[in-house]
């Protein structure tokens, strides 16, 4: 059998796992043995002629760091070239060639798009950059807002950082009998505030999917047993009449109805951290799985974990199942997005627990 050609590359903000997914690659592709070169700076290396690539080999990856946050292919300047910049001054066709041109220039047999629902919606959009190749995607963000998959590389440990966070917050909130308003990520999905507040039992959750009642939330933490705990606010939320950070609106709010309280934002704290061992399991189940497909010459699918099992789904299929959003920077794309459903078992418990999560009947 011909010796495979792979390339890996990482697009979109970074969380951690990357490293995980890149080096649990690096061994299923020695054990084929099939080349596999990084793209570095995701689709900016791919649009720098000839594209930045760099050989993935054991000398320079250290298998001791895999578990580390971050991107060790980089995930690409943020005033870099690429499709949002392309768009911008009518350019995307050329940007689309380019990439397509370096992906015919490396020979590539498969390529493995480590990306969020952004980068899979495009792949999906502008899909003739891809042709000629196994495209397979693994599904990776802090956000978890990626239909047709229930995990995401990264969620966990960003989960997990929050929860590190609060704990150690609660500490200064009790010794001070005061409120903490910690402002989570997650764009408008609100996944990462809603598992956290879970896990820590914070008095409130509030996400972008649900709406609430500032009136009620004061009432629920005059209610409460305690003079001090931590309220999850997800960045998504938008109270009518009020701009600015969420947080810093339920702050004014709270400090109104003389609750004493300070604000807090982990941000970009919440894509590091050591990968934890469940995002390094699903790393190792994505990466079987992508590379499966790629023997079994699939083509135009990611990787997913539904009901236990790891499968790959078709991008198509991927893009067809979430609920469709313009994006603001590139005229007539859309990406395709998961959000927290009614019917989410953590809401559930939540509330059960105790925790105002907002206006849901029981
Ligand atoms: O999509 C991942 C994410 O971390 C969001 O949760 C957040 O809103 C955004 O990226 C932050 O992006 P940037 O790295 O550009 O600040």
């Amino acid at each position: 059998m011909k010796t495979k050609k792979i390339g890996i590359m990482t697009t979109g903000g970074d969380c951690s796992g990357l490293n995980t997914v890149i080096q649990r690659a690096m061994d299923g592709c020695a054990l084929r043995k099939w080349n596999l070169i990084g793209i570095l700076d995701g689709t900016d290396g791919l649009y720098s002629s000839p594209a930045k690539t760099i050989e993935l080999n054991y000398k320079d990856f250290q298998f001791a760091n895999s578990h580390l946050a971050g991107s060790i292919l980089s995930n690409g300047h943020s005033c870099a070239t690429n499709f949002e910049s392309s768009a911008k001054v009518g350019k995307l066709s050329v940007f689309n060639n380019r990439l397509k041109k370096s992906l015919h220039d490396l020979d590539l047999d498969a390529l493995i798009l480590v990306g969020g629902n952004g980068s899979l919606s495009l792949a999906h959009t502008y899909r003739e950059i891809y042709s000629g190749l196994s495209l397979v995607c693994i599904p990776k963000t802090i956000d978890m807002d990626i239909p047709k998959t229930e995990k995401t590389i990264g969620f966990d440990t960003a989960v997990q950082q929050l929860v590190s966070y609060c704990d150690q917050l609660l500490l200064t909130a009790r010794s001070h009998h005061r409120w903490f308003i910690v402002q989570t990520m997650g764009r408008d999905c609100g996944q990462l505030a809603l598992h956290a507040g879970v896990a820590i039992a914070s008095d409130a959750i509030l996400i972008p999917e649900i709406k609430f009642n500032v009136d009620n939330l004061v009432k629920h933490i005059k209610a409460s047993k305690r003079d001090y705990g931590i309220m999850l606010v997800s960045e998504g939320i938008t109270i009518r009449g009020h701009s600015g950070k969420p947080a810093d609106m339920i702050s004014r709010k709270l400090t109104a109805a003389n609750i004493p309280n300070r604000t807090a934002f982990p941000e970009h704290i919440q894509r590091a951290g050591d990968t934890v061992a469940s995002d390094r399991i699903l790393a190792a189940g994505f990466v079987d799985c992508a590379l499966s497909a790629i023997e079994n010459n699939e083509t135009f699918v990611m990787t997913s974990l539904e009901n236990g099992e790891y499968k790959t789904v078709a991008l198509d299929e991927f893009f067809a199942s979430g609920k469709f959003q313009k994006d603001p920077n590139i005229p007539g794309a859309i990406t395709s997005n998961a959000y927290v459903e009614p019917d989410n078992i953590l809401l559930k418990i939540a509330t059960d627990m105790g925790i105002y999560i907002g206006e849901t009947k029981k």
